[in-house]
Parts: structure tokens; C-alpha cells; sequence
């Protein structure tokens, strides 16, 4: 391992000498520089591991050096020296990012222990984000399984994803659409390009539409800079937009409009730009019925859908429940850093008899939960906490309905109970005649012409 390099910021070049030669006898790598302007130069150039910063230096102060060495690298911790009497000052450049400050006269041993301390702390920080980078991009298998369902699946993506076609992804929460999205990208023509992701959930039109075209300077209020939209940062790669259904019926011609002519305007601008993606979408919407409710396009959903691909959801593959609870402990294993824990027989038969409304998704939480909850290295099924509440609530609702559909479905009934008679309907509903003629033909509930008035 190559050794960790100290840079000590000090104008006293004896002292700057002594703590040299000591840290270097504790196997570290020191440098010094006299004052602001070649402690910048090192920063640059020989990037420490720490840094020890005088207060008071001839040309500056740790006050204005500070803010200039974070702009270059802010990871690096720097220790301030002080002398007693501007120790309000050492505190002001904590709160400038400084780690650590000590006072002078500092005894070697203490500067020493407070150096390792504070490369200790630099230390975990790199790996914390290495790994949060590594968990993100790790690439997760999303034909896991040995079940028809699964199988058929993996055969029909494969053939697909080599293509460039726009893929609609579909399934309920949790059932890895966004993980099949990013090995469709992974395993496509355009693999080596950008894979830029969206979830549409829950955006307003005017929030998506700068966020997926950008916009130009004046715009709207609050416009003040021409921004980018994904859409130009994903150009040659691909575009993953999660919750497609949310998309707003406005924003739909545009989509439509950047998939058939490969063309799209930043908001308040007049030229179109072009631009080239694969459009990878996913919802977990019954898009059909979005349609018969005029929510969403026809013409978008069939450029968008030419092979459908359905994600089973987990119930429907029991059979694949061992090999996925079995994978995804040794990742979790791995992410906390923990020897593998291996299931009980009847641990493996509680996590198979449950229905899983969250599939994939709650199976993982269920596992994390009893991984860290354990009680000793095999996870029994005392360990397993199911979440009741969805349970009980998955089985007493169907989705629920809005107050139109309500509605609709309720003079659609009291059609049928009157076979069809709209005089009698329309007396038990409380409406008058023409009204019901209305709401019937707002409603396509039938043609009109089967319903009799005597
Ligand atoms: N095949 C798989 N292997 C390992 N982990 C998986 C797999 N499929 C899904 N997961 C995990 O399950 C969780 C949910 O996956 P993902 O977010 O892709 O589901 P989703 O269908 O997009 O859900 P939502 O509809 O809520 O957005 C994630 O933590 C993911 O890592
Ligand atoms: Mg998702």
C-alpha cells in the first residue's frame, strides 16, 4: 500500500522540519509548504491525504486559504494549528470545513495521533462511497428463477433488448422493472452509452417537461439559466422513464414526437433540436384502462409497446422463491460485511407460503430485517416478520376506484337491474331521462339503441 501523504502548512520551517521527520518515522509521507500561494501549489499537484494548517501564514490566513483548498479538493481533511489566543478563530474554521484544531505549543505525539485519526475518518468516507457507487451500479440478474413464468420471460428479453426499440415494462411494485430496465440497457446496442432514468411519478407537467427537454434562459420565472434536458444528456443511450402512466396527457405528444422524428424543443425555444435515445418506460398501471379513461395516448402507447413484457408477480412463482431469498441474503451478507447466513427448512417454508404484495422488493426487506434483528447465524422462522398490514389490506381492497368510475359503474348496474329500461333507471338513480342519455354516452357504457324507454 503506498504510504499516506501528510502536507504540513507552516511558515515556521523548523517546526515544519521536526513534525516532518517524526511523522515520517510513523511511516507516513510529509511535505511542507511556507504559505498560501504553495500550499494551492501542492493541493494540486500532490494531493494529500491530510493537511496540517498553521493559522497565520505570511501572505493569508487559514480563513482565506481554507475556502480556497476545499474548492480544489474538499475531501481532504485539514487539522488547524493555533496559537491559545485565536482559538475563536480555529473555531470559525471548523465551521468552514476544518476537521480538527490544536493548539500551540503541539507535542509530535499528539499532532500524530490527531493526523491518524483524521486519515481514519478519510479513510471510511472513500469506502462508504465507493461502495454506495458499487451498489448502484451493481448489475442484478433479473431472470433469477427456474419457473416457466421466468424462463419465457428471459427468452423473449433476450431476443428484444438487442434491438433498439422502444420496450414498455410492466408489472406490479416491486417486481424489478427497474432493475430488468437497466440489463435491457446493459445488454442493448447501446451499452456503452449513458442510461439516464426518470421517474415520472408524481411530477408536475411543467417539472417533467424541464426536466426532459430543458429550457432556455426567460422561460418561466425562475428561468435564469438555459438548462439541458435528460433528454440531450442521454443522447446515443438510452432513456429509462419509470411511471410512464403519471406522464401528463399535455407531455404525451412530445414524447411521441422525440420517438418518431427524433426531435424535441428546449421550453420557451422556437428551434427543434434533434436528438437520438432508446426509450425504455415502465408503470405498474393498467395502461389499457388509462386509455379507456382517456389518460393516456393510444398512439404513444403502441409506439411504445410493440412487444409487451409483463413481470410476473412473486406469488405466481413460488417455485423461484429459494433460489431469489438464497441470493439475495448473500448480497445483503455482503453489503454489511457479514459471514453468510444460511436459511432453516422452515424458514424457507414461512418465506414460501406467504402471498407477497411487495414482491421482490418486500422478500429483500423481509430478509434485511431478519438479518439484522437475528438472533443467531441461522435465520429461522422466528425471524421472519411478514408485514401483516399489507396482507390483511391486500386481501380486503381491490384497487380503488375514482368517484367517476364509482359512477360509471353504478348506473351501468342500475341499467342492467332495469334490463335496460332508462325510464325506470333514471327514477331509481334520481336523475331525469336526459341526463341518464347523457352520462350513457359520456360513459360508452352501450349503445344507446339496447336500452328500451317502456
Ligand atoms: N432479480 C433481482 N435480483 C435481485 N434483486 C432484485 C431483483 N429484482 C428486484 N430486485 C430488488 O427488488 C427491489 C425492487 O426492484 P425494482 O425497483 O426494480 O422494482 P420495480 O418493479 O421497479 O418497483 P416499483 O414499481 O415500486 O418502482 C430492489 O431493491 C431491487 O434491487
Ligand atoms: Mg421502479
Amino acid at each position: 500500500m503506498p504510504k499516506e501523504r501528510v502536507l504540513i502548512i507552516d511558515d515556521d520551517a523548523g517546526w515544519s522540519e521536526a513534525i516532518s521527520t517524526f511523522l515520517e518515522l510513523k511511516g507516513l509521507e510529509a511535505s511542507y509548504a511556507g504559505n498560501c500561494r504553495e500550499a494551492e501549489d501542492a493541493w494540486r499537484k500532490t494531493r494529500p491525504d491530510v493537511a496540517v494548517l498553521d493559522y497565520s501564514l505570511p501572505d493569508g490566513t487559514a480563513l482565506t486559504l481554507l475556502p480556497k483548498l476545499k474548492m480544489i479538493d474538499p475531501s481532504i481533511p485539514v487539522i488547524i494549528l493555533t496559537g491559545c489566543g485565536s482559538i475563536d478563530l480555529a473555531v470559525e474554521a471548523m465551521k468552514m470545513g476544518a476537521m480538527q484544531f490544536l493548539t500551540k505549543p503541539a507535542e509530535l505525539g499528539s499532532v500524530f495521533i490527531v493526523v491518524k485519526e483524521a486519515l481514519q475518518i478519510r479513510r471510511t468516507r472513500q469506502r462508504q462511497l465507493l461502495d454506495k457507487e458499487l451498489g448502484t451500479r451493481r448489475e442484478q440478474d433479473p431472470f433469477l428463477g427456474k419457473s416457466a413464468a421466468i424462463r419465457q420471460l428471459a427468452e423473449l428479453v433476450q431476443k428484444i433488448s438487442r434491438f433498439d426499440s422502444p420496450i414498455l415494462i410492466q408489472g406490479e411494485t416491486g417486481t424489478g422493472k427497474g432493475v430488468m430496465a437497466r440489463w435491457i440497457h446493459q445488454h442493448g446496442p447501446r451499452a456503452s452509452e449513458a442510461f439516464v432514468d426518470l421517474n415520472c411519478g408524481g411530477l408536475s407537467s411543467e417539472l417533467l417537461e424541464t426536466e426532459l427537454f430543458g429550457h432556455e434562459k426567460g422561460a418561466f420565472t425562475g428561468a435564469v439559466q438555459t438548462k439541458s434536458g435528460l433528454l440531450e444528456v442521454a443522447h446515443k443511450g438510452t432513456v429509462f422513464l419509470d411511471e410512464i402512466g403519471d406522464v401528463d396527457l399535455q407531455v404525451q405528444p412530445k414524447l411521441l414526437k422525440v420517438l418518431e422524428e427524433k426531435q424535441f424543443r428546449h421550453l420557451g425555444d422556437t428551434k427543434d433540436r434533434r436528438v437520438d435515445i432508446r426509450l425504455l418506460a415502465a408503470t405498474h398501471r393498467d395502461i389499457g384502462e388509462q386509455i379507456r379513461l382517456g389518460k393516456f395516448r393510444s398512439d404513444l402507447y403502441f409506439r411504445i409497446s410493440a412487444v409487451p413484457i409483463i413481470l410476473p408477480a412473486l406469488r405466481e412463482r413460488m417455485e423461484d422463491i429459494p433460489i431469489l431469498a438464497e441470493h439475495l441474503l448473500r448480497q445483503l451478507c455482503s453489503d454489511l460485511a457479514i459471514a453468510n447466513v444460511a436459511l432453516t427448512s422452515g424458514a424457507m417454508l414461512a418465506l414460501q407460503s406467504y402471498s407477497w404484495p411487495g414482491n421482490i422488493r418486500e422478500l429483500r426487506n423481509v430478509l434485511e430485517r431478519a438479518l439484522l434483528l437475528r438472533e443467531s447465524d441461522r435465520l429461522s422462522e422466528k425471524d421472519l416478520h411478514f408485514d401483516i398490514h399489507v396482507e390483511s389490506a391486500r386481501h380486503s381492497t381491490t384497487p380503488m376506484k375514482t368517484l367517476v368510475e364509482c359512477e360509471r359503474d353504478y348506473i351501468a348496474e342500475v341499467l342492467s337491474v332495469s334490463g335496460g329500461n332508462v325510464n325506470s333507471a333514471a327514477s331509481t338513480l334520481g336523475i331525469p331521462r336526459s341526463s341518464l342519455y347523457h352520462k350513457i354516452k359520456e360513459y360508452g357504457l352501450t349503445k344507446a339503441s339496447t336500452f328500451t324507454t317502456h
